[in-house]
Parts: structure tokens; sequence; C-alpha cells
């Protein structure tokens, strides 16, 4: 089975977020399933440095009447073929989607031509793809162009894709349907990439059980419920997993010290080297970590007020880490300098420190307003920080509170600052309790969440639509 995965964002190359993570694991663990998989994303500005195997390809072809072209490149040594897509113009610039505060104002145009562009790709390749799986609003496209103006060409080719995050859609004017070709025939609906992926795709998945529910109502679905729940027969769940080469406390690349359930020495260790990395004392107070991206989906607007008021009498530290939204990039600087003996925010990206603060804390912060599926949560669980999460989506499928049978962290229900505040005070008197709090660390620690369990299920699907 061949199939041709269209990205925005793979692991070890760029990457904004969790969507890096899922697609990477997933193509490994497909192709380990016996899939003939190959994966193709734009190449960056970022990535011009990339080493690179010596044949291309160039592509040309046109989009409502302009003539276009680009190069197709592979990545060396790659375990899953990994092709870039090239245009200067387009895509040459360093980051993905902004220019750090603003999305780029031609992203409709950037992702539809990728999309048009690899669908070209296809049709000129020996390797043809049975199935195109897309990922997220940048790759909507390629469904819709997949079902009109390649469908003769390529009336075989089956198209899956997954929602990663519903929230973003990247809304398109007529002008922007008009020249890029794109079908939009639902008059009532405001027309997006995401919508079109939703509207032409075989298949549609989003990656918890939980989200897909919420999809089909509002105000989780942004507006487009109706949509969800006209393909509801098409539609599941599939909860993403944790990539056990990357993320493992046991022999994790970036930590000096390594631990298991039966030897959390090298635990202590980690959270003692984060602690004297931030000038804060060593002493026995519970370490609260995250890192995230700092956006309204993670919950800031209740945590910051929450944790503004608990530190005046918290004896706990807090290390936060996360770029963003200027607002709270603001506001949690003035956190840190209110409480300088306890609370410290790194205002960076840094896959290396996102590994030791994992394995230093004993509670991680990750109270999303909403969550799609959520890595943070079951890296966490993996390295024996608890959780602690609003019941939402993902975080809801996968983290057990204090007042289930088998805990592993700690949940609340109401996205307030009142709610977060009398979670922080669970996990003070949990951290009291040694023996309980060992338990449910170790209990976490031995969750499974393997990203072969998503790989079998895509497999599944993949079977379904192709027969
Ligand atoms: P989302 O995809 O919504 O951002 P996830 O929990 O699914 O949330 O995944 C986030 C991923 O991005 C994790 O791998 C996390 O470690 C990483 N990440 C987020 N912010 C940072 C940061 N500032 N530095 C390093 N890694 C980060
Ligand atoms: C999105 C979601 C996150 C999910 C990730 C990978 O970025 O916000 O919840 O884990 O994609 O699927």
């Amino acid at each position: 089975m061949r199939v041709l995965f269209l990205c925005s964002e793979y692991e070890g190359l760029i990457k904004t977020g969790g969507l890096a993570d899922a697609t990477r694991a997933l193509a490994v663990a497909l192709q380990k399933s016996g899939v003939d998989v190959r994966v193709m994303l734009p190449r960056y500005g970022a990535l011009y440095d990339v080493a690179l195997t010596p044949d291309w390809q160039s592509v040309y072809f046109s989009l409502a009447g302009e003539a276009m072209g680009c190069a197709v490149r592979q990545v060396a040594a790659q375990e899953v073929p990994l092709y870039l897509l090239e245009h200067h113009e387009l895509f040459g610039r360093e980051r993905p989607y902004d220019d750090g505060l603003h999305g780029y104002p031609d992203n409709a145009r950037r992702f539809s031509f990728f999309c048009k562009a690899a669908l070209q790709w296809c049709l000129e390749q020996d390797w043809k793809p049975d199935l195109i799986h897309g990922h997220d609003w940048q790759t909507g496209a390629a469904a819709c162009y997949l079902k009109t103006l390649y469908a003769a060409a390529l009336p075989n080719c089956r198209f899956v894709f997954t929602v990663h995050n519903g929230a973003y859609q990247q809304p398109l004017s007529m002008a922007e349907l008009y020249a890029n070709e794109l079908s939009w025939g639902l008059p009532q609906l405001r027309p997006s990439l995401l919508a079109c992926g939703l509207v032409y795709a075989d298949k549609l998945v989003t990656v918890s059980q939980g989200y897909a529910a919420e999809l089909l109502e509002e105000p989780a679905a942004n507006g487009l419920s109706q949509l969800y729940q006209q393909r509801r027969q098409d539609f599941s769940g599939i909860l993403n997993g944790v990539d056990d080469q990357i993320w493992d406390p046991a022999i994790d690349p970036y930590l000096t010290h390594h631990f298991s359930p039966v030897d959390l020495t090298g635990k202590l260790h980690c959270k003692q080297q984060l602690l004297r990395h931030c000038k804060l004392p060593d002493t026995d107070w519970p370490l609260f970590v995250s890192v995230s991206r700092l956006t309204g989906q993670k919950g800031y607007d209740y945590l910051i007020p929450a944790l503004e008021q608990w530190l005046t009498s918290a004896q706990a530290y807090v290390v936060l880490m996360g770029t963003g939204e200027p607002l709270y990039v603001d506001s949690l600087q003035q956190l840190a300098l209110k409480y300088p003996h306890q609370l410290r925010f790194i205002h960076g990206f840094d896959e290396a420190l996102s590994h030791l603060l994992e394995a230093a804390g004993d509670f991680f912060l990750m109270p999303s307003l909403f969550e799609p599926c959520g890595l943070n949560q079951l890296y966490s669980l993996k390295y024996g920080t608890l959780p602690l999460v609003r019941a939402t989506g993902g975080l809801k499928d996968t983290v057990q509170g204090l007042d289930q049978p088998q805990p592993t962290g700690i949940r609340f229900n109401e996205p307030k600052p009142e709610a977060v505040l009398q979670a922080l005070q669970q996990a003070m008197a949990l951290y009291q309790q040694k023996e309980k709090f060992l338990q449910i660390r170790k209990r976490g620690m031995q969750q499974n969440f393997d990203w072969g369990s998503a790989a079998r299920a895509y497999l599944a699907l993949y079977q379904q639509l192709l027969n």
C-alpha cells in the first residue's frame, strides 16, 4: 500500500507544536506496519541547510491560469522517504506560517500551491499513491483538487484528512477561492482550507475520541459543527501516541540522568539540575513545569491569575517555557518578576530543555481550554510528572483524576482561576502524601500510549477505503 503524507511540520526538520511529533511518529509506525509511506512538506527557509540526495524533479502546472513551477527534492538519510517542495518566493521564509507576530497574508495561496504541486508531482511519478493522507488545514486544498481537478487523472487515489486542531481553519475570501481554483458548494458556510478538507476527504479523523465528540457541537467546532455532523459516518477519533525513540526517560539522549519506574534516582537528579539551571534553591518543594505554545487554547487566561494568587503563599516552584502571543509573554514575565524565589519563565523554543522540564517536574501544568489530543500530558505521564489538566478533549481521554479508581494525575473542569487554584491545592496536598504520590507517579509511568495502536487504527481505515 502506497501512502503519501502531506503535512506542514515534521519532527527533526520543522516544528511549531505537536503536529510535527505526530506526523513523524505516525509515518514511522506505518512504515513499520509494512506501508510504503512517503512524506512531502514545503521547503521553508529554515530547511535550506538540510542535506539532500542528488536527484530532484521539477514540477510545472497552472493555478487559475497562472503558470507555476517548483522543485521537489529528497532529504538524505531518512528512514521514511521525505520530499521537500521548493518554491523560494512562497516558502523561502524562515518560519512556516507567520513572521513571529502575524500570519503571512498569502497563506491560502502558499498552501493551495503546495497541495496542487504535490498532486501534479504524483501524476508525473512512477510511484503513485493509493492514498493521500493530509494533516490539518494546510493540506485541505489537496482533498478538493483530488476530487475535482485531478479526479480524472488520479481516479483511484483516496484521501484521509486528520484534523489535529480544528481551531485553525485558514478562512478564504471569494477572491482566494477563485484564485486558487477551489470549488465550494456550501453557500451557508464560510469557506476555509480546513473545511475543504472536511468536505472532500473520503475519511476524516481527529486525534482523540473525546475531541471527535466535541467537534460535533459548538463552540468546539468553531462554526463547523454542521459539517462534522454531516460527515459523521466517515469521522472518527484515533488517539496519538508517544514516540519512545524520542520520549523515554530510560534512554532519552537529551538527559544526563536517566530513570524508570523501578529506579527514580535519576529523576531527582534531573530536578536538581533544573533548579540549578534556574538558580532556584534545592529544597523539597514540589516543582510544577510546563512547556507549551502561549495561546488562548492552553488556558493561560485563567492559569496566570490562579498562579498569581497561589504563589503569594505556596511553597512550590514553577518553571514555564513557551513562545507565542505577546500578551501572555508579558504577563508571564511580570509574574516571574513578582515571584523571583518561586517562578521562572523561559521565553524560547528549546527542544533539549523541554525534555529536561518533563523529566524534572513533579507536576505538569496543562489546563487547556480545549485540547484535540495533547502530547505533553502523555510525555509527562511517561516521565513521572503528574499532569494537572482540565478535563477536555484528549486530556480527558488520557489522564485519570484523583476521584477516579486509578488516578494518574489531577483534573478540574471549569475554565476559571478558582478551579485551577483548587487543583493546585490538591496537588500540594498529594505531594505531602509521599506513598500515594509515588504510587500515582509509577502508575502514570506504566501507561501505554504507543503509536503502534494508532498506526493499526489508521491502517484499518486505509484498508476499508481501498477495498
Ligand atoms: P500543541 O500541538 O497544541 O502545541 P501538544 O501537546 O500536542 O500541543 O504538543 C506540543 C509539542 O511541542 C510537544 O512536543 C512540546 O514539547 C513542544 N513544544 C511546545 N512549546 C515548546 C517550546 N517552547 N520549546 C520546546 N518544545 C515545545
Ligand atoms: C495539535 C493539537 C494537539 C495535538 C497535536 C498533534 O497541535 O493542539 O492537541 O496533540 O496537534 O495531533
